[in-house]
């Protein structure tokens, strides 16, 4: 079961939420309710599920109500409609002890104005969340000192005041906060939109490696592309309330929902994004060499397959070596019928590993004049990418992103 699951979610601020809600249902949208009931419409009907460990980005233009949806799912936002379900616990049922219970201990939020306590020194910010949950003195601050290690900010900072400090280690101190009591979901948002490019990145990648050390499950809200594609493993598009889109950066960008979804998406590199992987097809023959895999048999398979090429596995699928039509025929030719089919190997056949982009992979596509066969990282044959292919996913994609429509500049 997914961990957050959202369920037709709706946020109106104003006096009859159930009167815009109703609205919404017959079809009419933001601008329409504001026009003719002042109720601004923060989320319009929601729907998605978020898995466990994953780095799930919303991402929309300013007022396209991500901060509504991501407060939505603690509740520090209330629903006007639907459900917030997290570990199969429906939240926008919890009362209200429990709620307070549920916010300290399974999830915790990172803001963009970092919110620390002006009054307290970078440890006790730090140790807040575990001080609330009542933790003893000495464990919440031995806590509170390995969350500022985790976030690269050394003890020596300990009794500094934020106001000393600057705005990257700020952050850093809002994030170890987060962290101290150890939540598995992390709320963020907006989090690095306030700090200069490079600190922003630095951050971005200090999140990485948190994430790589212990997988929590993470919704970041972000406004910026390159900072979704760097870190999400799955983005939302939300326009107007609505959530227009949900997959991966390369499903997006592949198949955009819609011209809003394009736009966001135009100016970026495709070769970046899509991986080998996503590209690989399982489309020539597999030739799977056990000891009876004679040349013979090869031979037979890729006669009676239209293909030139043929991909020779062990029992376990990992690759050994690609054959073609003619090294085949040639081994037979000279006498090998009864050899094992390694005979027939074409020379430096270079694989690809799944997550290489395919920036990386061009020049190896390029130069050779078979399909490139693709790999994950135990060597387990994927697939392949023929030189087709390649430029096929290519032209769509660039298709996508070149496609320009005035009205739609973000
Ligand atoms: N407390 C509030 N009262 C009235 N309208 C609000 C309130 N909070 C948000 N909104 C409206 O809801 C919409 C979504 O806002 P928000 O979720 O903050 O967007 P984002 O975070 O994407 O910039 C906007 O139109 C905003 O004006
Ligand atoms: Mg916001």
């Amino acid at each position: 079961m997914a961990k957050i699951i959202v369920e037709n979610l709706y946020k109106i601020f104003g006096a009859q939420p159930q009167q815009a809600i109703k609205l919404l249902k017959q079809g009419r949208d933001k601008e329409f309710i504001l026009d003719k009931t002042n109720m601004a419409v923060g989320v319009n009907n929601a729907n998605f599920a978020i898995e466990a460990g994953e780095i799930f980005v919303i991402m929309g233009l300013s007022g396209s109500g991500k901060s509504t949806i991501v407060r939505m799912l603690n509740r520090l936002v209330e629903p006007s409609a639907g459900n917030v379900i997290v570990d199969g616990q429906n939240v926008t049922q919890m009362d209200q002890d429990s709620l307070v219970k549920f916010r300290l201990q399974n999830m915790s939020m990172v803001f963009q104005s970092f919110a620390l306590m002006p009054h307290l020194t970078v440890l006790e910010n730090v140790a807040f969340g575990l001080n609330l949950a009542k933790t003893n003195k000495a464990k919440s601050r031995e806590r509170a000192i390995q969350a500022l290690e985790q976030v690269g900010l050394p003890g020596c900072w300990a009794n500094y005041y934020p106001s000393e400090l600057s705005g990257g280690m700020q952050q850093r101190v809002g994030l170890a906060r987060a962290l101290a009591v150890d939540p598995d979901i992390l709320l963020m948002d907006e989090a690095f939109s306030a700090l200069d490019p490079l600190i922003r990145t630095e951050m971005q990648d200090e999140l990485l490696k948190l994430q790589e050390e212990n997988q929590r499950t993470i919704v970041f809200i972000s406004h910026d592309l390159d900072e979704a594609l760097r870190i999400g493993d799955r983005i939302a598009i939300m326009e107007a309330g609505r959530v227009v889109q949900v997959g991966t950066p390369e499903d997006i960008l592949q198949n955009p929902a819609d011209d809003y979804v394009r736009a966001f998406f135009r100016g970026v590199d495709p070769t970046n994004v899509i991986s080998a992987g996503d590209i690989a097809r399982d489309t020539y023959p597999t030739i799977i060499k056990t000891k009876g895999g004679s040349l013979r048999a090869a031979h037979e398979l890729l006669s009676s397959s239209e293909r030139n090429h043929g991909y020779v596995l062990d029992a376990r699928r990992r690759f050994l070596g690609m054959v073609t039509a003619g090294s085949i025929r040639e081994a037979l030719e000279s006498g090998k019928s009864d050899k094992p089919i390694d005979q027939a190997y074409i020379q430096d056949v270079k694989t690809v590993n799944l997550n290489d982009s395919m920036q990386d992979i061009l020049p190896i596509v390029a130069s050779n004049s078979w399909p490139v066969p693709v790999v994950d990282e135990n060597n387990v044959y994927k697939g392949v990418v023929s030189k087709n292919r390649f430029l096929r996913t290519l032209h769509r994609a660039k298709e996508t992103t070149d496609e320009q429509t005035e009205e739609f500049t973000v």
